[in-house]
């Protein structure tokens, strides 16, 4: 699963606007979490609605590896028999997690909590990015790790049955870690607790609850909320629906939005007020995006958006708002460029650390294009016309599906076509992305 599929050099050209109803995409994030829920559950879950992108299928294959039974029934329909907390066997071969941050840092949580030693490899990108912020954490709960410099991948990780509880302060807003810990958590005697000084998403926190574990959230000291799990539940298998994606949603709504006369509905939207960033500020910036039908699916909120394009203004997003939309700045800024007047990005350091330098990604993707904007060390600015952005560049994704899909959009929008180099990234996400695009009246094609 490291190397992707041959690179797929893909191309948007503009379009006058977009029509149509679609579904979104499971979300990658329940997802994750509920193939590993259902794999530490004693029992059989059941759960349809899944993404079968290939980070998604990265964390089933490691907890196979693991003794998991895992099937696929139909379309998003799949089947975990678990092994239970504490109950995994030693995976007899490197764990390839392709692309995959999320299956990296939480299946660490898990592989650390065994008496067991495993390892774990990615891809290209996944090999770049910061592992040192759960090696640090769970080494305090006393696993032990070896790296290569600067606490990447490949990684080496000497777990151990009898974890000390710990009570630990996030430096950095990151629900991965903070789940890693959670997850460790499970298999340790007495209280572990996470400290988060700014809230992040927290389908670990919901779905700890749904499967009968023990969690309280409670108000920290000096703001932010203070996590706690208590040690050895006993997990039963438990359904699952998993809702649509808003990460992925985001690229129909915003190319929706970015083309005057669009009148679009993305169906099954997650909305989980700690993943809805992106839909409050395209409302700040003047969109035209109308809750449908809203409901609960699986405990977590959804609506029908239906996304009417038009005019849309310069904004400046707070860097508190940042976690609640940290993978959506690739397609604001896509947004951004095409709206009346300056767009100006703060407190953006953790894009830094994504798939690729996403910071660095987007501002070489906008210059390519014509957009003209200015990066900081931890912001983004952009200055829009009104008028569709020149386009006609060559944008290079560094294994980044989220650059990728972005620039696409963006060139449903410009005057000439956006070219991307590689959109095989694409699949870790989004499988079905270009068909989707284009039922809607979009030419995304293969160059
Ligand atoms: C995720 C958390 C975020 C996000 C990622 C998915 C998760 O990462 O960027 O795509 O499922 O917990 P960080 O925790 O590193 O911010």
């Amino acid at each position: 699963m490291s190397a992707h599929a041959s690179p797929a050099k893909l191309i948007a050209h503009p379009v006058s606007r977009l029509q149509g109803r679609v579904r979104a995409p499971g979300d990658k994030s329940v997802s994750h979490r509920s193939l590993m829920f259902g794999a530490l559950a004693l029992g059989e879950t059941r759960i349809t609605g899944l993404l079968e992108g290939e980070d998604v299928l990265a964390t089933a294959a490691a907890l196979r590896a693991m003794g998991a039974q895992i099937e696929h029934e139909g379309a998003g329909a799949w089947r975990v028999r678990g092994f239970g907390v504490g109950g995994g066997r030693e995976p007899d071969n490197v764990l390839d997690l392709g692309n995959s941050g999320t299956s990296a840092r939480l299946l660490s949580g898990i592989l650390a909590s065994h008496r067991f030693t495993s390892f774990m490899t990615g891809d290209g990108s996944l090999r770049r990015r910061p592992m040192q912020r759960v090696i640090e954490p769970l080494s305090r709960m006393g696993a032990r790790f070896e790296a290569r410099e600067g606490g990447r991948m490949p990684l080496t990780i000497i777990g151990t049955d009898e974890m000390v509880p710990i009570e630990y302060r996030l430096p950095v807003a990151s629900a991965q870690v903070k789940s890693a810990i959670l997850l460790a958590g499970l298999n340790t005697t007495g209280e572990t607790t996470v400290i988060e000084p700014e809230a992040t998403r927290d389908h670990t926190e919901r779905m700890l609850r749904h499967f009968g574990a023990e969690v309280r959230v409670v108000p920290a000291d000096g703001g932010g909320k203070r996590i706690t799990v208590v040690g050895w539940p006993e997990l039963k298998a438990r359904d699952i629906v998993v809702p649509g994606d808003p990460s992925s949603a985001a690229f129909a709504v915003v190319a929706a939005a970015i083309r005057p006369g669009s009148d679009v509905t993305v169906e099954n939207v997650g909305l989980n007020p700690l993943r809805a960033g992106l839909y409050e500020t395209l409302r700040d910036m003047g969109a035209d995006i109308e809750f449908q039908n809203q409901r609960e699916i699986g405990g977590e909120p959804v609506a029908d958006l239906r996304v009417r394009g038009g005019e849309l203004q310069g904004v400046e997003v707070p860097p508190e708002r940042a976690p609640s939309m940290i993978d959506e700045y690739p397609i604001l800024a896509v947004a951004a460029s095409c709206a009346k007047g300056t767009t100006r990005m703060l407190g953006l350091a953790e894009l830094r650390a994504k798939e690729s330098d996403r910071l660095a990604s987007v501002a070489a993707g906008l210059a390519v294009n014509g957009v003209r904007h200015e990066m900081g060390v931890d912001n983004l600015i952009v200055h829009g016309t009104g008028a569709p952005p020149q386009g006609g560049g060559l944008v290079v994704t560094h294994l980044d599906h989220r650059i990728a899909m972005s620039f696409l959009v963006l060139g449903l929008a410009t005057r000439e076509p956006v070219a991307v180099d590689d959109g095989s990234p694409i699949d870790t996400s989004f499988p079905g992305f270009a068909r989707l695009m284009n039922d809607l009246g979009g030419r995304v094609e293969t160059a």
